[in-house]
């Protein structure tokens, strides 16, 4: 056992929200430590998260573009053969140059990096057991709690990351299966189910609820659907898996019931069964107890203003606290949390968080649904603007999907905007700076945007909900 000099703040978990706390702390000159016990910096998202899916995305649709859409531009590529093997090596190589350019980081801002567990055992301290089984207790004036979140799985579901997997086996699968099934028509779901569709598996997604897609506005969820099962993707909504069991000849049986009008009761035999229904935060063994924070239902570390626990040297970030389990989320905490420690301000604004499904299209969004305005009573203009009508889609051969921007009928103070298309996770950028500056849907359309570019059909959208023309998608 041993002790380190007292720090200002010591960080448990290098993910998203802890790596970049910790690099702000030390860029403001605070004396950190960041505690990560994976053996490499970078959270669930650098890991086995974000980056290795984006990865994939990227080089699954291209193969799917060579495939199907090459000849039409005229480039003849020949007999177009998977790699598999060279396609992850790819993923690990862009996993593994961002989590060692953290450790760069680290190293350039004084950050300390304690390898190992981190257990807090008072309000002052924590104790990091390495992977040698040695014990340091760090004191420090406060903690950072961004421990992330971890899968979470069904009862009775064994995931083995082999035939029954979770987001991290469907990383890493040896072999394209030649069917999939999906259990839990999420963003994981969708973006993995993307994958190994495009790669050759026929892919069969369970949904429990009426609707794909949770959190984004009703009708490009629905909209999105019809473009996934144009890609050969099946849905089963409001159908619950009721077993999943593996057979003896490898292939894996799993056992659904309808519940609701458009369910399904039956049998879907499967070669991978992918289990994507959510995250649980990462709270167990970390001594909450002991020091008596208390966690949520869903075993979230209660916070109040500040990310503050009740106790007062105590603060947690990212996904082990509520609010969306997203990277940027996290990161936005991350910054804001030192700085309040350092100064005593530091702000996140959660009204303007974008969420993106990193599909072939896109489906990215800000603000609110129209569900979400018409159960709050609150009066708003829609506007839409379709890509098939934009010049830059038609000539990238990407004109399926549509913009819609919805503002406040009576200020034009945009409240939402939704989008499904090529791009749409980096258009979706402009539209959360404008509602971060209350900017309304008139500023956007009076905006000049290059031509031709697909941002266009933003501005279009903007125009159509300030002074709409009746252009639906
Ligand atoms: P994490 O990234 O989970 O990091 C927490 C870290 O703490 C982990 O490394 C863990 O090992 C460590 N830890 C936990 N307990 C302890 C302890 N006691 N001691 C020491 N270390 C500990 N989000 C997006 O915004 N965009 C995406 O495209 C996206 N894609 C995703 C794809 C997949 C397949 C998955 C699973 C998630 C994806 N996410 C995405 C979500 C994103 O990964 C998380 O929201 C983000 O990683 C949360 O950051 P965090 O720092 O709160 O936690
Ligand atoms: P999710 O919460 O997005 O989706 C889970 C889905 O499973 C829901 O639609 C839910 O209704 C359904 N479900 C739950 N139980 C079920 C059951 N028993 N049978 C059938 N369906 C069931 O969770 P997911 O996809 O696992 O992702 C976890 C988290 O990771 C998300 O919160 C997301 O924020 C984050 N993530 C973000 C990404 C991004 O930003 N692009 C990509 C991947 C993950």
């Amino acid at each position: 056992r041993y002790y380190s000099t007292e720090q200002d703040v010591v960080v448990i978990g290098g993910g998203p929200g802890g790596y970049v706390a910790g690099i702000k702390a030390g860029q403001l000159g605070m004396k950190v430590t960041v505690v990560e016990k994976r053996g490499k910096l970078g959270g669930t998202c650098l890991n086995v998260g974000c980056i290795p899916s984006k990865a994939l995305l990227n080089a699954s649709h291209k193969y799917e573009d060579a495939k199907t859409k090459f000849a039409n531009y005229g480039v003849k590529v020949g007999s177009v053969e998977l790699d598999l093997a060279a396609m992850m090596k790819y993923k690990e190589k862009s996993v593994n140059g961002l989590t060692s350019g953290i450790e760069g980081l680290f190293k350039k801002n004084k950050v300390t990096y304690a390898k190992g567990h981190g257990k807090i055992t008072g309000p002052n301290t924590v104790e990091v057991t390495g992977e040698d089984g040695k014990v340091q207790t760090i004191t420090t004036k406060n903690i950072v709690i961004a421990t992330g979140s971890e899968v979470a799985s069904l009862p009775n579901v064994n995931i083995d990351e082999q035939t029954i997997v979770s987001s991290t086996g469907a990383l890493a699968l040896k072999a394209v299966p030649k069917r999939m099934v999906v259990i839990g028509g999420g963003v994981i779901g969708l973006e993995l189910g993307s994958v190994w569709s495009r790669l050759g598996a026929e892919t069969t997604v369970v949904e429990f609820t009426n609707r794909i897609a949770a959190g984004a506005d009703g009708e490009v969820a629905k909209k999105f659907q019809k473009v996934l099962e144009k890609q050969h993707m099946k849905f089963h909504l409001e159908t619950k898996v009721t077993s999943v069991v593996k057979n003896a000849n490898g292939t894996v049986t799993v056992t659904v019931e309808s519940v609701g009008a458009g369910g399904f009761s039956g049998q879907i035999e499967a070669d991978v069964v992918l289990v994507s229904v959510g995250r649980r935060p990462n709270t167990t063994n970390l001594g909450l107890d002991k020091v008596g924070v208390p966690m949520d239902k869903a075993g979230r570390v209660e916070v109040g203003d500040h990310f503050k626990t009740n106790v007062k040297s105590i603060y947690a970030i990212g996904d082990a606290i509520k609010g969306p389990m997203l990277a940027h989320k996290a990161e936005e905490e991350g910054i804001a949390v030192m700085e309040y420690l350092h100064n005593g301000s530091g702000h996140v604004n959660y009204a303007a968080i974008p969420s993106v499904i990193y599909t072939h299209p896109e489906v990215a969004w800000v603000g609110k649904t129209e569900e979400e305005l018409t159960k709050e009573g609150i009066k708003f203009n829609v506007g839409k603007f379709p890509y098939a009508a934009n010049s830059r889609a038609r000539t990238n051969d990407e004109s399926e999907g549509f913009v819609k921007f919805l503002s406040d009928s009576s200020t034009d103070r945009i409240l939402g905007v939704h989008i499904m298309g090529d791009c749409a996770g980096e258009m979706i950028a402009e539209s959360v700076l404008a509602m971060e500056y209350g900017a309304s849907s008139e500023d956007v359309a009076r905006t000049c945007h290059a031509h031709p570019t697909l941002s266009e059909a933003v501005k279009e959208a903007a125009m159509s909900a300030y002074a709409p023309i009746n252009i639906t998608a």
